[in-house]
């Protein structure tokens, strides 16, 4: 018995190949390369340059080792560009998640974790968001990962696989021993800005918008550790394992940051007084996201062990530092 991991050289991904490789499983990754690296992996670990769409090589590889689980988190993740190339997100995102999961039932696979978004829920009030509320994606990436979501739906229906779907919400931070984080030179994300900034790798960072109906009026976010994140999907695994039913999740801890207290931490935490200047609003951010997280915790028994900003921004800093070393 093996899992296999799409995407497993990724942010998200490689923490979850750490957090089962911790735990004594036997792991297969599978990636591109297209924005994961494979020296973010522990030398243990079986790689498999290729791609999820094609069909051929998954199941070379499902059949060498004899796999029985599959973990997807191969994907692209950048919401604005999925509204200037909608069809790279569903291509990438959907097509080949159709291919990747056909290919898995007619090898045998049993059990699957998907990585979702919450990106699927859209506009939402601003009150703590529960995975029964209507979704209503409002970018090709959020959509491309809910087409995703039904796919699966429909397959276990038809076919017996078992899942678990986790819709994360702000994901950050790096592992605490400093083998993983985030890695790829593009950053977009607000924790990764505001460290790169505390590091003088870029002069200055901007805070997109003020005047959001929130308490500050910058927007609120739910910031999860990653490898909090990487552990849900351990415990999903091990509930599927006992005969837990299929569950559709939220990851987030249900408390939200706004952007300038975040950027305050940052400061703190790094005791750099980096620029921070107001700009305008980015186009397509909502007010507030935050999580109802009672479902996960209760489904799994997930019980996060880093729910802490400050610990939070000190480990991305601290990886941001180490890959500035390496990338100098
Ligand atoms: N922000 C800034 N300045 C920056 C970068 C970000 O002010 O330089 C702000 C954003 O405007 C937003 C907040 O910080 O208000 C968080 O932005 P991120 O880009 O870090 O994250 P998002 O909330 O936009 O996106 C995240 C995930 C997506 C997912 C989405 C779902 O990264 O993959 O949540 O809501 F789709």
């Amino acid at each position: 018995m093996a899992i296999l991991v799409t995407g497993g050289a990724g942010y998200i991904g490689s923490h979850m190949v750490l957090a089962l490789a911790d735990a004594g499983e036997k792991v297969v990754v599978i990636d591109n390369f297209s924005t994961g690296f494979p020296w973010l992996l522990p030398p243990n670990v079986a790689i498999r340059g290729g791609d999820v769409g094609d069909a051929g090589f998954v199941t070379s590889v499902i059949e060498e080792f004899g796999i029985t689980e599959l973990a997807h988190f191969a994907a692209k993740i950048v919401v604005p560009e999925s509204v200037s190339n909608p069809m790279l997100y569903y291509g990438n995102n959907t097509a080949k998640s159709r291919t990747l999961f056909e290919t898995a039932i007619k090898c045998g696979v049993e059990r699957v974790i998907f990585s979702s978004t919450a990106a699927v829920y859209g506009d939402v009030s601003g009150d703590p968001v529960s995975e029964d509320i209507l979704v209503n994606p409002v970018s090709p990436y959020g959509r491309s990962k809910l087409m995703t979501e039904w796919m699966l739906e429909d397959a276990a229906k038809a076919h017996g696989l078992s899942y678990v779907i986790l819709r994360y919400f702000n994901v950050a931070g790096a592992d605490p021993k400093g083998r993983s984080g985030q890695s790829f030179p593009i950053a977009t994300h607000l924790i990764k800005i505001a460290v790169q900034a505390a590091l003088g790798m870029r002069a200055k960072m901007d805070i997109f918008g003020t005047d959001y109906a929130t308490p500050d009026g910058t927007c609120v976010r739910d910031y999860i550790h990653v490898t909090d994140l990487a552990q849900a999907h351990v415990d999903a695994l091990s509930y599927l394992r006992s005969g837990g039913q299929n569950a559709i999740l939220n990851c987030g801890y249900g408390r939200g940051f706004s952007v300038k207290e975040v950027v305050d931490v940052v400061k703190a935490v790094t005791k750099v007084d980096f620029r921070a200047d107001i700009g305008p609003r980015r186009a397509g951010d909502p007010a507030t996201i935050v999580a109802k997280s009672d479902k996960i915790r209760a489904t799994l028994g997930w019980k996060p062990k880093h729910d802490d900003l400050e610990e939070i921004v000190a480990a991305a800093y601290a990886w941001e530092a180490k890959l500035k070393a390496r990338n100098a």
